[in-house]
């Protein structure tokens, strides 16, 4: 694929960790354009340059067709991540089945509704944080690994830290809910 090669140019390698396909062509199903951009992409796999593959903004039906399809299976999927949909439940719980890392992105500027909620407000008083890291920190304990699009050192370092606290599971059930 001309696209990977001059990608692994810019980067000065000869391999990256993790390939990901962006997004399927329809908002529904897979097509035939969709699994030839996969064998592609587990051809490039077969010849290590791309160690591990991953789908992108696919919904439970689209992930369950990609994995029966693949011969070499998805190891990360990403996808922006909505509360009303319970925090995307179905896809990462398909993901916990099949060993499939759920990367959540847009955690933030996808539901600034939670972030205005008194009941999170409330959570980061009690734990001398952001609201931001309340989300951060529900999204790693619930078993995501959570992305973000910070461009601030400042911001970049807080959030790392949201892993010095822990959410009680009254506050993760809360959170679960909160968009639902
Ligand atoms: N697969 C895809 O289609 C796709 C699409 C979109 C994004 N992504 C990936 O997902 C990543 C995250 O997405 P996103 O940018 O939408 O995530 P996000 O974390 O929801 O949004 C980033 C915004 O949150 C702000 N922010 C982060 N930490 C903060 C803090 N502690 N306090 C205040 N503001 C804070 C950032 O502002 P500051 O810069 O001022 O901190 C930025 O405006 C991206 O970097 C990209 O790699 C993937």
């Amino acid at each position: 694929m001309q696209n990977h090669t001059s990608s692994l140019e810019h980067l000065h390698t000869d391999y990256v960790d993790s390939y990901v396909l962006h997004g399927p062509v329809a908002q529904s199903g897979i097509y035939p354009e969709d699994k030839e951009v996969w064998r592609a992409m587990e051809a490039l796999h077969e010849k290590n340059s791309a160690r591990a593959l991953g789908v992108s903004n696919v919904s439970l039906q689209q992930l369950e067709l990609f994995f029966e399809f693949a011969k070499v299976k998805p190891k990360f999927l990403q996808n922006r991540c909505y509360a009303a949909s319970r925090w995307d439940a179905d896809v990462r719980r398909f993901c916990k089945k099949n060993d499939i890392v759920y990367q959540g992105f847009s955690l933030l500027t996808a539901n600034p509704q939670v972030l205005r909620s008194g009941e999170v407000v409330k959570m980061a008083e009690k734990y001398k944080t952001g609201v931001e890291q309340v989300v951060f920190r529900f999204a790693q304990q619930i078993g995501m690994c959570p992305l973000t699009g910070t461009s601030n050192s400042s911001h970049m370092k807080a959030d790392l830290a949201c892993i010095q606290f822990s959410l009680t599971s009254a506050e993760m059930s809360l959170l679960e809910n909160i968009g639902a």
